[in-house]
């Protein structure tokens, strides 16, 4: 596995039959045992993806904290569907399970970098950045939240405060 992650950067993003073939060189094992892993894990890519790879998950904690209606957002915000890439070769939307940032929950990975306690806001304000080329903010993108440090409960309702 390191070995096709290796390959999956050198082949900015995703892995080649070929690569496949050649992990199988190097580690003395069949072309058909590394497809089988590669096709296995949704990390793995086996077609080509944008600039930004983003893998938005929509597992039970995600999707209590509103991940369904973000996933809509940016599929329409970016004009994609789920495993496509947007015309400009920037985005690359993909639906996953779990990445275990659940206590940030909703989150997206992007790339190698995690981007917790989304809302609608700061979701659209993320993509515009990346598309712009704009610097962004990596982790929770809230002002007053620090890694996963435990954040302040308000109201009757024990609702979040944002
Ligand atoms: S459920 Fe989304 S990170 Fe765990």
């Amino acid at each position: 596995m390191p070995l096709l992650d290796l390959a999956m950067r050198q082949c900015k993003g995703w892995i080649p039959e070929s690569a496949m073939k050649e992990v199988g060189k190097i580690i003395d094992i069949p072309f058909i045992k590394v497809y089988e892993v590669a096709t296995f894990y949704s990390m793995f890519n086996l077609k080509p993806i944008g600039k930004y790879f983003i893998q938005f998950c929509t597992t039970t904690p995600c999707w209590l904290k509103g991940s369904d209606d973000l996933l809509e957002l940016c599929k329409s915000y970016l004009n994609v569907g789920l495993n496509e890439t947007t015309e400009d070769g920037n985005f690359t939307l993909k639906e996953v399970e779990c990445l275990g940032a659940c206590v940030n929950a909703p989150m997206v990975q992007i790339n190698d970098d995690y981007f917790e306690d989304l809302d609608e806001e700061s979701l659209i304000k993320l993509l515009d950045n990346l598309r712009n080329g704009n610097k962004v903010k990596i982790g929770s993108q809230l002002k007053e939240r620090k890694c996963s440090e435990p954040i302040k409960i308000v109201g009757k309702n024990k609702n979040v405060k944002r």
